[in-house]
């Protein structure tokens, strides 16, 4: 069966995955850099695009094992050429550009972003017009999708990514990174209450579909000198007050942008997306208003390599391949 391999290494993720032709993923695995990183508190490039070049080709041998397929089956090589940490996104496409000259088949360059935007498609037949909501560590937008490869971004965060103000809030809450997931368990496990502290919602008003979350962050940081940290529910409350916080904008934007475009899908993926709180206030609402939700499956929401093996498969079909010259490109914008 004809396939496309694809990696992805733009950040602290090494991913390798195999997409049939038809759509299917056959294979998709990662090896996380998490418990690497975790002892500096955040991702450090050079250790990062190190641990990669020791794991993408044992990957690229398990994804092939996996999907039971040869590289002879493999028709195009993919890869996630930005945005991301350049010294990452280079052993990634070195790898996939390598394969492709050795083997005599096409290479596709692969934006995160539209990766990310497509995933919650995989499974699904064909790619509809929908309401994009990509909610990752480095980016929060609003994508009005018309069809694959046109895209026009509605609304992005003019500071942190909802993500990365998950991160800095659990980080001043004492708690490992990434926060994001801790966060979301603590809430889940000892039933915070997210109306136990008031923290700031940030409509902008002069561009209703953009986000902000400094304020958010600003918020917790005053609060914590005032709080017993300790005190019995206390942790959770503020963690569960956070997380409405940042899932209430979210849920609220992405409404009034499907309604404001006339877009009954809704497809939301990013790390964030894999919240439960999310997830629930998003099917709730979307229930409501009568739209359509697609949530990208868990294993598809933080960085993957499934993804882009799904987007690279349908660009391919529509005959697009991208030349050996073709340069990573740390703030590739996907409407560029
Ligand atoms: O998409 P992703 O893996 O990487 C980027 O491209 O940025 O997203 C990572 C982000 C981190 O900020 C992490 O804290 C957040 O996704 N995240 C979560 C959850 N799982 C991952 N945030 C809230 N709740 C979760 N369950
Ligand atoms: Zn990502």
């Amino acid at each position: 069966m004809p396939a496309i391999l694809a990696l992805e290494t733009s950040c602290d993720e090494t991913a390798a995955a195999v997409c049939l032709l038809d759509g299917t993923l056959a294979s998709s695995r990662l090896h996380s850099q998490i418990a690497i990183h975790r002892q500096y508190g955040g991702i450090v490039p050079e250790v990062a695009s190190r641990s990669h070049i020791t794991k993408v080709k044992p990957l690229v041998e398990a994804v092939l094992d996996e999907a039971g397929i040869g590289l002879s089956d493999v028709v195009a090589y993919a890869a996630t050429c930005g945005p991301g940490l350049v010294s990452s996104l280079l052993i990634g496409t070195s790898m996939a550009k390598a394969l492709s000259v050795a083997e005599n088949k096409p290479f596709l360059a692969i934006n995160h972003m539209e990766a990310h935007l497509l995933s919650p498609f995989v499974g699904l037949p064909e790619i509809t017009p929908a309401l994009g909501l990509i909610v990752s560590g480095g980016h929060t937008m609003l994508v009005k999708v018309k069809a694959v490869g046109d895209y026009a971004i509605l609304g992005r965060t003019r500071d942190d990514a909802a993500g990365e103000a998950l991160d800095k809030v659990a980080r001043m809450l004492g708690l490992p990174y990434p926060g994001g997931p801790e966060i979301d368990r603590i809430v889940r496990e000892q039933s915070g209450d997210p109306k136990a502290f008031e923290f700031p919602r940030s409509r902008l008003p002069d561009a209703p579909l953009d986000f902000s979350f400094s304020g958010l962050k600003t918020s917790v940081l005053y609060t914590l000198p005032k709080v017993e940290i300790q005190a019995p529910g206390v942790m959770a409350n503020l963690c569960a007050s956070v997380q409405e916080a940042v899932v209430e904008v979210l849920v609220e934007k992405t409404l009034h942008a499907a309604q404001q475009h006339k877009l009954e899908t809704v497809a939301v993926s990013g790390g964030v997306s894999c919240n439960s709180r999310l997830r629930a206030a998003l099917a709730e609402a979307c229930e409501r208003e009568g739209l359509r939700l697609l949530l990208a499956k868990p294993h598809l929401c933080t960085d993957n390599a499934g993804m882009v093996a799904f987007t690279a498969v349908h660009r391919f079909r529509q005959g697009k391949t991208s030349p050996l010259t073709q340069e990573v490109d740390p703030h590739w914008r996907l409407d560029a």
